[in-house]
Protein backbone atom coordinates (compact mmCIF):
# COMPACT_ATOMS: atom_id res chain seq x y z
CA UNK A 1 0.00 0.00 0.00
CA UNK A 2 1.40 3.39 -0.63
CA UNK A 3 1.01 6.36 1.36
CA UNK A 4 -1.99 8.83 0.81
CA UNK A 5 -1.79 12.59 -0.42
CA UNK A 6 -2.80 15.88 1.13
CA UNK A 7 -2.74 18.44 -1.44
CA UNK A 8 -3.68 22.05 -2.43
CA UNK A 9 -5.05 23.01 -5.41
CA UNK A 10 -4.58 26.78 -6.85
CA UNK A 11 -8.29 27.87 -8.47
CA UNK A 12 -9.40 29.87 -10.99
CA UNK A 13 -10.59 32.61 -8.43
CA UNK A 14 -6.70 32.77 -6.96
CA UNK A 15 -8.22 31.18 -3.57
CA UNK A 16 -6.45 27.76 -2.62
CA UNK A 17 -8.29 24.50 -1.93
CA UNK A 18 -7.14 21.66 -0.15
CA UNK A 19 -7.98 17.78 -0.17
CA UNK A 20 -6.66 14.41 0.67
CA UNK A 21 -6.29 11.64 -2.25
CA UNK A 22 -5.25 8.72 -2.66
CA UNK A 23 -4.23 8.78 -6.82
CA UNK A 24 -3.45 12.22 -6.56
CA UNK A 25 -3.57 12.69 -10.41
CA UNK A 26 -7.06 10.98 -10.46
CA UNK A 27 -8.21 13.32 -8.11
CA UNK A 28 -6.70 16.98 -10.27
CA UNK A 29 -8.54 15.73 -13.16
CA UNK A 30 -11.73 14.98 -10.99
CA UNK A 31 -11.47 18.25 -9.98
CA UNK A 32 -11.38 19.39 -13.15
CA UNK A 33 -14.25 17.81 -14.89
CA UNK A 34 -16.32 19.17 -12.23
CA UNK A 35 -16.66 15.71 -10.25
CA UNK A 36 -14.20 16.72 -7.61
CA UNK A 37 -15.64 19.21 -5.25
CA UNK A 38 -18.63 21.64 -5.26
CA UNK A 39 -16.19 24.43 -4.61
CA UNK A 40 -13.60 23.65 -7.32
CA UNK A 41 -16.01 23.08 -9.67
CA UNK A 42 -17.53 26.00 -8.83
CA UNK A 43 -14.21 27.76 -8.79
CA UNK A 44 -12.10 25.39 -11.21
CA UNK A 45 -10.85 24.95 -13.38
CA UNK A 46 -7.42 24.01 -10.51
CA UNK A 47 -3.57 23.56 -10.77
CA UNK A 48 -2.20 21.35 -8.28
CA UNK A 49 0.21 23.44 -6.41
CA UNK A 50 1.32 21.63 -3.52
CA UNK A 51 1.27 18.08 -2.02
CA UNK A 52 2.62 16.07 0.65
CA UNK A 53 2.77 12.09 1.22
CA UNK A 54 1.21 10.96 4.71
CA UNK A 55 1.38 7.40 5.96
CA UNK A 56 -2.50 6.66 5.99
CA UNK A 57 -5.85 7.92 5.13
CA UNK A 58 -6.17 8.76 8.90
CA UNK A 59 -3.26 10.74 9.41
CA UNK A 60 -4.35 12.82 6.02
CA UNK A 61 -7.48 13.92 7.26
CA UNK A 62 -5.85 15.47 10.29
CA UNK A 63 -3.54 17.07 8.22
CA UNK A 64 -6.25 18.53 5.82
CA UNK A 65 -8.06 19.70 8.61
CA UNK A 66 -5.12 21.76 9.97
CA UNK A 67 -4.33 23.15 6.84
CA UNK A 68 -8.10 23.86 6.08
CA UNK A 69 -8.06 26.25 9.58
CA UNK A 70 -4.64 28.34 7.74
CA UNK A 71 -5.42 31.56 6.96
CA UNK A 72 -4.68 32.39 2.56
CA UNK A 73 -1.35 33.74 3.34
CA UNK A 74 -0.37 30.70 5.46
CA UNK A 75 -1.34 28.69 3.05
CA UNK A 76 0.59 30.43 0.19
CA UNK A 77 3.45 30.38 2.35
CA UNK A 78 3.85 26.64 2.58
CA UNK A 79 3.10 25.95 -0.86
CA UNK A 80 6.55 28.30 -0.98
CA UNK A 81 8.01 27.87 2.49
CA UNK A 82 10.15 24.68 1.50
CA UNK A 83 12.19 26.42 -1.09
CA UNK A 84 15.76 25.42 -0.45
CA UNK A 85 17.11 27.71 2.26
CA UNK A 86 20.47 26.58 -0.16
CA UNK A 87 19.19 28.67 -3.30
CA UNK A 88 19.90 31.78 -1.53
CA UNK A 89 23.49 30.62 -1.97
CA UNK A 90 22.61 29.26 -5.37
CA UNK A 91 19.70 31.19 -7.25
CA UNK A 92 19.70 29.74 -10.61
CA UNK A 93 18.92 26.49 -9.17
CA UNK A 94 15.56 25.23 -7.71
CA UNK A 95 13.73 22.21 -6.92
CA UNK A 96 10.35 20.49 -7.19
CA UNK A 97 10.66 18.13 -4.34
CA UNK A 98 11.56 18.23 -1.07
CA UNK A 99 12.27 14.91 1.17
CA UNK A 100 12.18 15.33 5.21
CA UNK A 101 13.18 12.38 7.55
CA UNK A 102 13.80 12.51 11.02
CA UNK A 103 15.93 10.94 13.57
CA UNK A 104 14.98 8.97 16.16
CA UNK A 105 15.77 8.19 19.70
CA UNK A 106 15.13 4.88 21.05
CA UNK A 107 13.25 4.72 24.64
CA UNK A 108 13.85 1.61 25.30
CA UNK A 109 14.90 -2.18 23.72
CA UNK A 110 18.54 -1.94 22.74
CA UNK A 111 20.16 -4.09 20.41
CA UNK A 112 17.34 -6.68 20.50
CA UNK A 113 15.60 -5.58 16.90
CA UNK A 114 18.21 -8.21 15.62
CA UNK A 115 17.19 -10.27 18.15
CA UNK A 116 13.56 -10.28 17.40
CA UNK A 117 12.56 -8.39 20.23
CA UNK A 118 9.63 -5.34 20.44
CA UNK A 119 11.97 -1.97 20.54
CA UNK A 120 10.36 1.49 21.90
CA UNK A 121 11.56 4.27 19.52
CA UNK A 122 10.39 7.82 18.70
CA UNK A 123 11.02 10.09 15.54
CA UNK A 124 12.43 13.18 16.59
CA UNK A 125 11.97 16.66 15.51
CA UNK A 126 15.51 17.13 13.81
CA UNK A 127 15.19 15.88 9.85
CA UNK A 128 17.41 15.56 6.83
CA UNK A 129 15.90 17.97 4.13
CA UNK A 130 16.65 16.88 0.72
CA UNK A 131 15.72 18.93 -2.17
CA UNK A 132 16.05 17.42 -5.50
CA UNK A 133 14.46 17.40 -9.24
CA UNK A 134 14.32 14.29 -11.13
CA UNK A 135 16.47 13.71 -14.60
CA UNK A 136 16.29 11.71 -17.18
CA UNK A 137 20.66 10.47 -17.70
CA UNK A 138 21.07 8.02 -14.95
CA UNK A 139 23.13 10.48 -12.82
CA UNK A 140 22.90 11.09 -9.66
CA UNK A 141 24.05 14.26 -8.48
CA UNK A 142 24.16 15.02 -5.14
CA UNK A 143 25.45 18.01 -2.41
CA UNK A 144 25.99 17.03 1.22
CA UNK A 145 25.36 21.38 1.93
CA UNK A 146 26.85 20.43 5.53
CA UNK A 147 29.98 18.85 4.25
CA UNK A 148 30.33 21.15 1.10
CA UNK A 149 30.97 18.29 -1.01
CA UNK A 150 29.16 17.38 -4.56
CA UNK A 151 29.52 13.81 -5.82
CA UNK A 152 27.92 12.60 -8.91
CA UNK A 153 27.92 8.66 -9.68
CA UNK A 154 25.92 6.65 -12.36
CA UNK A 155 22.86 4.76 -11.53
CA UNK A 156 24.00 1.62 -14.20
CA UNK A 157 27.40 1.10 -11.82
CA UNK A 158 26.30 1.45 -8.45
CA UNK A 159 28.18 -2.48 -7.64
CA UNK A 160 31.89 -0.11 -8.22
CA UNK A 161 30.63 2.01 -5.56
CA UNK A 162 32.45 4.78 -7.45
CA UNK A 163 31.95 8.27 -8.80
CA UNK A 164 31.86 9.83 -12.58
CA UNK A 165 35.59 9.73 -12.11
CA UNK A 166 36.08 6.43 -10.89
CA UNK A 167 37.11 7.53 -7.19
CA UNK A 168 35.60 5.85 -4.22
CA UNK A 169 32.13 7.15 -2.70
CA UNK A 170 32.98 8.77 0.36
CA UNK A 171 30.89 7.36 2.84
CA UNK A 172 27.63 9.68 2.57
CA UNK A 173 27.27 8.93 -0.23
CA UNK A 174 26.86 5.09 -0.37
CA UNK A 175 23.61 5.33 1.98
CA UNK A 176 22.21 6.96 -1.21
CA UNK A 177 23.44 4.83 -3.63
CA UNK A 178 22.86 2.09 -1.39
CA UNK A 179 18.97 2.53 -1.56
CA UNK A 180 19.53 3.05 -5.63
CA UNK A 181 21.36 -0.54 -5.44
CA UNK A 182 18.77 -2.24 -3.81
CA UNK A 183 15.82 -0.62 -5.73
CA UNK A 184 17.32 -2.01 -8.40
CA UNK A 185 17.76 -5.40 -7.42
CA UNK A 186 14.39 -5.74 -6.79
CA UNK A 187 13.87 -4.77 -10.06
CA UNK A 188 12.33 -1.13 -9.45
CA UNK A 189 12.68 1.69 -11.84
CA UNK A 190 15.40 4.61 -9.92
CA UNK A 191 15.38 7.93 -11.61
CA UNK A 192 18.44 9.95 -11.95
CA UNK A 193 18.65 13.15 -9.51
CA UNK A 194 19.89 16.10 -8.76
CA UNK A 195 19.96 17.73 -5.39
CA UNK A 196 20.92 19.13 -2.37
CA UNK A 197 20.74 17.55 1.32
CA UNK A 198 21.15 19.12 4.90
CA UNK A 199 20.53 17.49 7.94
CA UNK A 200 20.62 18.97 11.56
CA UNK A 201 20.80 15.38 13.50
CA UNK A 202 23.97 15.06 14.69
CA UNK A 203 26.16 12.54 12.79
CA UNK A 204 27.38 9.29 14.31
CA UNK A 205 26.03 10.06 17.73
CA UNK A 206 22.98 7.53 17.98
CA UNK A 207 20.25 9.42 16.36
CA UNK A 208 19.96 7.64 13.37
CA UNK A 209 21.19 10.36 10.78
CA UNK A 210 22.62 7.61 8.07
CA UNK A 211 18.76 6.11 8.39
CA UNK A 212 17.30 9.30 8.28
CA UNK A 213 19.39 9.88 4.87
CA UNK A 214 18.30 6.51 3.33
CA UNK A 215 14.86 7.02 4.50
CA UNK A 216 14.69 10.53 2.53
CA UNK A 217 16.42 9.00 -0.77
CA UNK A 218 13.84 5.93 -0.52
CA UNK A 219 10.74 7.87 -0.42
CA UNK A 220 11.52 10.41 -2.72
CA UNK A 221 12.35 7.50 -5.35
CA UNK A 222 9.38 5.92 -4.54
CA UNK A 223 7.30 9.17 -5.19
CA UNK A 224 9.15 9.76 -8.51
CA UNK A 225 8.75 6.00 -9.88
CA UNK A 226 5.72 4.69 -8.40
CA UNK A 227 7.18 2.13 -6.19
CA UNK A 228 4.48 0.03 -4.85
CA UNK A 229 5.37 -0.11 -1.35
CA UNK A 230 4.14 1.20 2.30
CA UNK A 231 6.73 3.17 4.82
CA UNK A 232 7.06 -1.02 6.42
CA UNK A 233 8.43 -1.97 3.25
CA UNK A 234 10.45 1.16 2.65
CA UNK A 235 12.17 0.76 5.66
CA UNK A 236 13.31 -2.69 4.91
CA UNK A 237 14.48 -1.75 1.27
CA UNK A 238 16.85 0.85 3.73
CA UNK A 239 17.92 -1.56 6.06
CA UNK A 240 18.83 -4.08 2.93
CA UNK A 241 21.15 -0.80 1.55
CA UNK A 242 22.77 -0.64 5.03
CA UNK A 243 23.44 -4.25 5.87
CA UNK A 244 24.37 -4.93 1.82
CA UNK A 245 25.82 -2.22 0.58
CA UNK A 246 27.11 0.07 3.13
CA UNK A 247 28.34 -3.00 4.95
CA UNK A 248 26.71 -2.20 8.70
CA UNK A 249 24.77 -5.65 9.97
CA UNK A 250 21.52 -3.11 11.69
CA UNK A 251 18.79 -4.29 12.79
CA UNK A 252 15.53 -2.70 11.27
CA UNK A 253 15.15 -0.36 14.33
CA UNK A 254 16.27 3.21 12.94
CA UNK A 255 14.87 2.92 9.51
CA UNK A 256 11.27 1.89 10.61
CA UNK A 257 11.24 4.79 12.91
CA UNK A 258 12.52 7.54 10.90
CA UNK A 259 9.57 5.60 7.91
CA UNK A 260 6.91 5.30 10.38
CA UNK A 261 7.01 8.48 13.41
CA UNK A 262 4.07 9.54 14.91
CA UNK A 263 3.60 12.93 16.97
CA UNK A 264 3.26 12.23 20.42
CA UNK A 265 4.28 9.19 20.50
CA UNK A 266 7.06 6.04 20.71
CA UNK A 267 6.61 3.36 18.67
CA UNK A 268 6.25 -0.32 19.92
CA UNK A 269 7.82 -2.12 17.07
CA UNK A 270 7.86 -6.13 17.17
CA UNK A 271 10.86 -7.02 14.96
CA UNK A 272 9.96 -10.15 14.32
CA UNK A 273 6.29 -9.89 13.28
CA UNK A 274 7.05 -6.37 11.72
CA UNK A 275 3.93 -5.07 13.77
CA UNK A 276 3.45 -1.81 15.66
CA UNK A 277 1.62 0.14 17.29
CA UNK A 278 2.13 3.73 18.72
CA UNK A 279 2.30 4.50 22.66
CA UNK A 280 1.81 8.17 23.23
CA UNK A 281 4.21 10.12 25.66
CA UNK A 282 2.25 11.65 28.16
CA UNK A 283 2.01 15.49 27.41
CA UNK A 284 4.08 16.91 30.92
CA UNK A 285 7.04 14.51 29.66
CA UNK A 286 9.69 16.05 27.88
CA UNK A 287 12.47 14.01 26.05
CA UNK A 288 15.92 15.23 26.62
CA UNK A 289 18.68 14.49 24.77
CA UNK A 290 21.89 14.41 25.71
CA UNK A 291 25.07 14.09 23.31
CA UNK A 292 28.01 13.05 25.16
CA UNK A 293 30.19 14.72 22.08
CA UNK A 294 31.87 11.12 21.76
CA UNK A 295 31.82 9.84 18.06
CA UNK A 296 31.52 6.34 17.06
CA UNK A 297 31.57 4.53 13.86
CA UNK A 298 28.78 1.70 13.49
CA UNK A 299 30.82 0.08 10.95
CA UNK A 300 33.87 -0.23 12.72
CA UNK A 301 32.92 0.12 16.02
CA UNK A 302 32.26 -3.94 17.66
CA UNK A 303 28.38 -3.31 16.64
CA UNK A 304 29.10 -6.65 14.18
CA UNK A 305 30.69 -8.81 16.81
CA UNK A 306 28.06 -7.73 19.33
CA UNK A 307 25.49 -9.08 16.88
CA UNK A 308 27.62 -12.51 15.98
CA UNK A 309 28.09 -13.22 20.26
CA UNK A 310 24.08 -13.31 19.97
CA UNK A 311 23.98 -15.70 17.02
CA UNK A 312 26.15 -18.07 19.21
CA UNK A 313 24.14 -18.04 21.74
CA UNK A 314 21.14 -19.02 19.71
CA UNK A 315 22.72 -21.79 18.58
CA UNK A 316 24.09 -23.11 21.58
CA UNK A 317 20.70 -22.18 23.20
CA UNK A 318 18.65 -24.58 20.46
CA UNK A 319 20.70 -27.78 22.09
CA UNK A 320 18.09 -27.52 24.48
CA UNK A 321 15.53 -25.06 23.43
CA UNK A 322 14.77 -26.60 19.68
CA UNK A 323 11.74 -24.56 19.28
CA UNK A 324 13.05 -21.22 19.70
CA UNK A 325 13.88 -19.00 16.82
CA UNK A 326 15.98 -16.27 18.31
CA UNK A 327 16.81 -14.98 21.78
CA UNK A 328 13.42 -13.24 22.00
CA UNK A 329 11.79 -16.59 22.35
CA UNK A 330 13.76 -17.60 25.58
CA UNK A 331 11.61 -16.60 28.35
CA UNK A 332 13.56 -15.80 31.82
CA UNK A 333 13.13 -18.93 33.39
CA UNK A 334 15.05 -21.09 30.51
CA UNK A 335 17.78 -18.73 30.65
CA UNK A 336 17.83 -19.22 34.28
CA UNK A 337 18.09 -22.83 33.29
CA UNK A 338 19.89 -23.33 30.12
CA UNK A 339 22.18 -19.66 30.15
CA UNK A 340 25.24 -20.99 32.39
CA UNK A 341 26.13 -23.44 30.10
CA UNK A 342 27.42 -20.62 27.52
CA UNK A 343 30.64 -19.43 27.57
CA UNK A 344 31.08 -15.95 30.07
CA UNK A 345 31.02 -13.34 27.33
CA UNK A 346 28.15 -15.17 25.11
CA UNK A 347 26.53 -15.77 28.29
CA UNK A 348 26.49 -11.46 29.32
CA UNK A 349 25.59 -11.12 25.68
CA UNK A 350 22.49 -13.36 25.67
CA UNK A 351 21.78 -12.07 29.46
CA UNK A 352 20.75 -8.64 28.24
CA UNK A 353 18.94 -9.47 25.33
CA UNK A 354 16.43 -11.92 27.42
CA UNK A 355 16.06 -9.49 29.68
CA UNK A 356 15.83 -6.51 27.51
CA UNK A 357 13.22 -8.19 25.87
CA UNK A 358 11.33 -8.77 28.80
CA UNK A 359 11.81 -5.36 29.70
CA UNK A 360 10.85 -3.47 26.90
CA UNK A 361 7.04 -5.98 26.90
CA UNK A 362 6.78 -4.66 31.23
CA UNK A 363 7.96 -1.19 30.41
CA UNK A 364 5.63 -0.66 27.05
CA UNK A 365 2.71 -1.52 29.58
CA UNK A 366 3.65 1.28 32.16
CA UNK A 367 3.96 3.54 29.81
CA UNK A 368 0.58 3.15 28.15
CA UNK A 369 -0.99 3.14 31.50
CA UNK A 370 0.61 6.79 32.40
CA UNK A 371 3.46 5.36 34.89
CA UNK A 372 6.78 6.79 33.73
CA UNK A 373 7.59 6.43 37.34
CA UNK A 374 8.24 2.94 36.91
CA UNK A 375 8.79 3.54 33.09
CA UNK A 376 12.59 5.21 34.32
CA UNK A 377 13.16 2.34 36.47
CA UNK A 378 13.26 0.63 33.82
CA UNK A 379 14.71 2.50 31.84
CA UNK A 380 17.85 3.01 34.66
CA UNK A 381 18.09 -0.91 34.64
CA UNK A 382 18.29 -1.14 30.92
CA UNK A 383 21.31 1.34 30.60
CA UNK A 384 23.21 -0.64 33.60
CA UNK A 385 22.50 -4.15 31.34
CA UNK A 386 24.31 -2.25 28.43
CA UNK A 387 27.09 -1.14 30.62
CA UNK A 388 27.72 -3.86 32.86
CA UNK A 389 26.60 -7.34 30.09
CA UNK A 390 26.81 -5.25 26.76
CA UNK A 391 29.62 -3.33 27.19
CA UNK A 392 28.55 -1.02 24.61
CA UNK A 393 28.88 1.75 27.39
CA UNK A 394 31.82 4.70 27.77
CA UNK A 395 32.58 6.48 30.74
CA UNK A 396 31.39 9.42 29.40
CA UNK A 397 27.60 8.24 28.79
CA UNK A 398 27.63 6.48 32.43
CA UNK A 399 28.42 9.65 33.88
CA UNK A 400 25.42 11.74 32.17
CA UNK A 401 23.00 8.89 33.09
CA UNK A 402 24.47 9.01 36.60
CA UNK A 403 24.24 12.96 37.12
CA UNK A 404 20.67 12.60 34.97
CA UNK A 405 19.30 10.14 37.57
CA UNK A 406 19.81 12.14 40.21
CA UNK A 407 18.08 15.80 39.10
CA UNK A 408 15.08 16.82 40.86
CA UNK A 409 11.99 15.63 38.44
CA UNK A 410 14.43 12.83 36.14
CA UNK A 411 12.26 9.49 35.95
CA UNK A 412 14.91 7.83 33.72
CA UNK A 413 17.95 8.20 31.70
CA UNK A 414 19.76 5.53 29.61
CA UNK A 415 21.81 5.57 26.22
CA UNK A 416 20.53 5.19 23.28
CA UNK A 417 21.43 3.77 19.98
CA UNK A 418 24.17 1.58 19.64
CA UNK A 419 26.30 2.93 22.19
CA UNK A 420 30.18 3.08 21.82
CA UNK A 421 29.68 7.05 22.01
CA UNK A 422 26.67 9.18 21.17
CA UNK A 423 23.65 10.02 23.45
CA UNK A 424 21.68 9.54 26.13
CA UNK A 425 17.92 10.33 26.41
CA UNK A 426 15.78 11.11 29.72
CA UNK A 427 12.60 11.86 30.40
CA UNK A 428 11.71 14.52 32.54
CA UNK A 429 8.64 16.49 33.79
CA UNK A 430 8.09 19.19 31.57
CA UNK A 431 8.23 21.74 34.72
CA UNK A 432 11.32 21.07 35.53
CA UNK A 433 12.17 20.51 31.89
CA UNK A 434 15.03 23.96 31.68
CA UNK A 435 16.18 23.28 34.87
CA UNK A 436 17.44 19.71 34.59
CA UNK A 437 18.65 20.75 31.02
CA UNK A 438 20.90 23.66 32.98
CA UNK A 439 22.35 21.10 35.87
CA UNK A 440 23.16 18.53 33.29
CA UNK A 441 25.23 20.78 31.33
CA UNK A 442 27.10 22.31 34.49
CA UNK A 443 27.66 18.62 36.42
CA UNK A 444 28.68 17.03 33.01
CA UNK A 445 31.33 20.04 32.39
CA UNK A 446 32.48 19.41 35.49
CA UNK A 447 32.96 15.69 35.56
CA UNK A 448 34.47 15.50 32.10
CA UNK A 449 35.58 18.57 30.99
CA UNK A 450 33.38 18.07 27.93
CA UNK A 451 30.30 20.79 26.80
CA UNK A 452 27.22 18.12 25.95
CA UNK A 453 24.61 19.04 23.70
CA UNK A 454 21.33 18.77 25.05
CA UNK A 455 18.29 19.51 24.27
CA UNK A 456 14.59 18.94 24.13
CA UNK A 457 13.09 17.31 21.55
CA UNK A 458 9.30 16.22 20.61
CA UNK A 459 8.51 12.58 19.05
CA UNK A 460 7.61 13.58 15.39
CA UNK A 461 5.93 12.21 11.95
CA UNK A 462 7.39 9.89 10.10
CA UNK A 463 9.23 10.63 6.65
CA UNK A 464 7.06 13.02 4.39
CA UNK A 465 7.49 14.23 0.22
CA UNK A 466 6.56 17.44 -0.55
CA UNK A 467 6.43 18.59 -4.38
CA UNK A 468 4.72 21.75 -5.51
CA UNK A 469 5.15 23.70 -8.97
CA UNK A 470 8.17 24.54 -10.73
CA UNK A 471 8.58 28.27 -10.07
CA UNK A 472 9.92 29.46 -13.72
C1 LIG B 1 21.92 0.80 15.82
C2 LIG B 1 21.32 -0.12 14.78
C3 LIG B 1 19.92 -0.59 15.22
C4 LIG B 1 19.95 -1.16 16.63
C5 LIG B 1 20.67 -0.22 17.59
C6 LIG B 1 20.88 -0.85 18.94
O1 LIG B 1 21.20 1.97 15.93
O2 LIG B 1 21.21 0.54 13.54
O3 LIG B 1 19.42 -1.53 14.29
O4 LIG B 1 20.49 -2.45 16.64
O5 LIG B 1 21.94 0.15 17.07
O6 LIG B 1 19.65 -1.06 19.55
Amino acid sequence: MKPVYCYIVHCANQAFYTGWAKDLQRRIKQHNAGKGARYTKLNGPVSLVYWETQPNKISALRREREIKKYSHLQKKSLVSEWYPQMSAQNPTTQYEYLSIAPGRVNLLGEHIDYNGGSVLPAAIDRNVHLYANPRSDGIVSLTASDLEETISFRLDNLEKKMDLNGNPLPEWALFPAGVAWVAQERGYVVSGLEGEFTSNIPMGSGLSSSAAVEVAFAALWRELNDWPMDNLELSILCQQAENQYVGVNCGLMDQFSVANGIEHAALLFDTQSHEWQPVYIPKNIAIIIADSKKRRSLATSAYNERREACEQALTLLKQDLPEINTLNDVSLSEFETYGHKLPPIIYKRAKHVVEECHRVKQAADCLNKGDVKKFGEFMLDGHASLRDLYEVSIPELDTLVELASQIDGCYGARLSGAGFGGCTVSLVDQSKANQFIKQLDTGYQKSTGIKADIYLCQASQGVIVKWHEHAD
